[in-house]
């Protein structure tokens, strides 16, 4: 596939199948995130791969901390988001809960369980930053989860970008023996994606160009 194809075809998977990946093609999509640029290439990302047993324990580690304590997500980080950003998150929401509902599920349960349980994906890629680099290198890392998210587009792979878990950072760093100085920024559902699944098929809205681009001649 190339480059443009996959720009334009990618979106978000959450409904895979029950298949496990290949080894060599998770390194190649590890391979195809290393290409990404960071500032002074520093290459500041470190991917975990969970898969098989340690998924499991994972994801069973996650549920009994929820059980034990819910936190709630805040994504405005205490801030007033202004109102565009706002409406646009529920435009997401008003068009998937029709696809939700046909799952007999509601939006909110749908996105915080399947999110808990990383939608059930045989592997997931957590994304880790070192402790003591700036904030601004999460750029970086943007950009090999971008790359990673298309290459996996491009190799017949779904893959669903998650914040959601990292509320519950700690479990994840324990569970995985984490180095005390990485901090996980970014989880990647991956797996083969369900073609039955309803809300795979949805393609979220974007903005016309006129809304987002601003030519200074
Ligand atoms: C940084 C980031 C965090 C995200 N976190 C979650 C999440 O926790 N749960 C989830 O279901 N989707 C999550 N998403 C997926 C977004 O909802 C999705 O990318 C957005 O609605 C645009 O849809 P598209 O990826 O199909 O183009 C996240 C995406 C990004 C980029």
């Amino acid at each position: 596939m190339d480059t443009l194809t996959a720009l334009r075809e990618r979106k978000t998977v959450r409904g895979f199948l029950d298949k496990d990946i290949p080894k060599p093609l998770i390194q190649e999509i590890l391979l195809d995130a290393h290409w990404a640029p960071s500032a002074s290439n520093q290459q500041p990302w470190h991917f975990h791969v969970v898969t098989g047993n340690t998924l499991c324990t994972l994801n069973e580690n996650i549920k009994a901390a929820r059980k034990k304590k819910q936190k709630t997500y805040d994504p405005s980080k205490g801030k007033t988001i202004p109102p565009e950003y706002v409406e646009r998150t529920k435009t997401l929401f008003r068009e998937l809960r029709p696809l939700i509902s046909s799952l007999g599920d509601e939006n909110r349960s749908f996105i915080e369980s399947g999110s808990y349980r990383f939608y059930d994906a045989p592997a997931v890629l957590l994304l880790s930053m070192h402790q003591d680099l700036p904030s601004n290198r999460l750029l970086d890392i943007g950009m090999a989860a971008q790359n990673c998210m298309l290459s996996a587009h491009a190799r017949g792979l779904g893959t669903c970008a998650i914040a959601l878990t990292l509320l519950y950072a700690e479990i994840i760093q324990e569970t995985l023996a984490i180095e005390k100085d990485l901090t996980p920024v970014l989880s990647i559902a991956l797996g083969y994606p369900d073609p039955e699944f309803p809300i795979n098929n949805y393609r979220s809205p974007r903005d016309n160009l006129e809304k987002f681009v601003s030519w200074k001649d």
